[in-house]
């Protein structure tokens, strides 16, 4: 794998691909690579001739300076992480090599960039991603770009991006990777230190939801009520735990088709997100005369 820092050599470097035609796919990065990140490298790996990593932590999409500034880095590392996982190509380019003197432009997509993460960080936030997604896009010039679940918003921002402006690119998007506990991978997990404990509430909340669609709950409000509920032993108070559409982010007030329900907390001052596709149809929906339904069947079949 070799490291290319310069647009230029980036593009010299994928040319032979691009004359002979071999497919290109790309891995936009902030680094400090995880399994969630290898996981898309892999697939990347599988479904592409050449795979390119970009890594660059963007600093137009940080409203926090703070969080821009601890955010961890380890190049060596991920460079690594990046050949082991099947990337032929690593771009990690300077902050002025991305924005030289005199860069003015933003792209912003909006409909879908103002609930959720937008509401709470601001869409600014968003113009930061998918200004510097464009950018890669044309620096790379990939036929697929992998991204992926574990940020749901950002994923379906850049598929309305890439289709609003004609860009020929796919957008493959893979499933979160998690630790044995249900906490999702995320680069920000090294700094939860005493608090890494608390950290699975996100997931536990998820699967409350989960559980109570599973049961046959329909009732958003209830459904969201569980899942605030197994946020409570672990003292987590959720920035926005929110049942929205998976096309428009629109509020939900009956579960009748695929929801997304999104979760954000500060946990000793790391911010983590979650989220997870609750699926009504797995399960038939409860009956109007059953009441309680988190209450325990006698054998009899009546109710506790
Ligand atoms: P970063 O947070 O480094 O994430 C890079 C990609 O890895 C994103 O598509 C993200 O959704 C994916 N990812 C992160 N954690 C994951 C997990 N646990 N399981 C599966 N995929 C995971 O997202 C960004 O960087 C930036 O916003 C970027 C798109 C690079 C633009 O700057």
């Amino acid at each position: 794998m070799r490291t290319v820092r310069t647009v230029s050599g980036l593009r010299a470097a994928l040319a032979g691909a691009r004359r002979d035609g071999r497919s290109i796919g790309l891995v936009p990065t902030m680094g400090f690579l995880h399994e969630g990140h290898t996981s898309l490298i892999d697939r990347a790996a599988a479904e592409c001739d050449e795979v390119v990593v970009s890594l660059f932590v963007n600093p137009t999409q940080f409203n926090d300076p703070g969080d821009l500034a601890a955010y961890p880095r380890d190049e060596a590392r991920d460079a690594a992480l990046a050949a082991e996982a099947g990337a032929h190509l690593l771009f990690a380019p300077s902050p002025d090599e991305v924005y030289p003197d005199g860069f003015s432009t933003t792209i912003s997509v909006r409909g879908v960039t103002e609930p959720l993460e937008g509401s709470h960080r601001g869409v600014s936030h968003f113009d930061g991603v998918t200004t510097v997604v464009t950018k890669l896009f044309n620096m790379v010039g990939p036929d697929v770009a992998y991204f992926g679940q574990k940020d749901a918003q950002q994923a379906l921002v850049v598929r309305k991006l890439v289709r609003d402006l004609d860009m020929p690119i796919e957008i493959v998007v893979a499933p979160t990777v998690r630790e044995p506990d249900g906490l999702a991978l995320s680069s920000r997990n090294v700094r939860l230190n005493g608090q890494r404990d608390r950290a699975p509430a996100l997931h536990r909340a998820l699967r409350a939801a989960e559980d109570a669609v599973a049961a046959g709950e329909r009732d958003a409000a209830t459904v969201r009520a569980a899942a605030l509920a197994a946020l409570k032993p672990y003292a987590v108070e959720p920035e926005y735990l929110e049942l929205v559409t998976t096309d428009t982010l629109a509020a939900v007030d009956t579960i009748d088709s695929e929801v997304l329900l999104a979760v954000a907390a500060q946990i000793g001052g790391v911010r983590l997100i979650d989220n997870t596709i609750l699926t009504p149809s797995l399960t038939p929906p409860r009956a109007p005369d059953e009441a309680h339904p988190h209450q325990i069947a006698r054998p009899d079949g009546r109710r506790r």
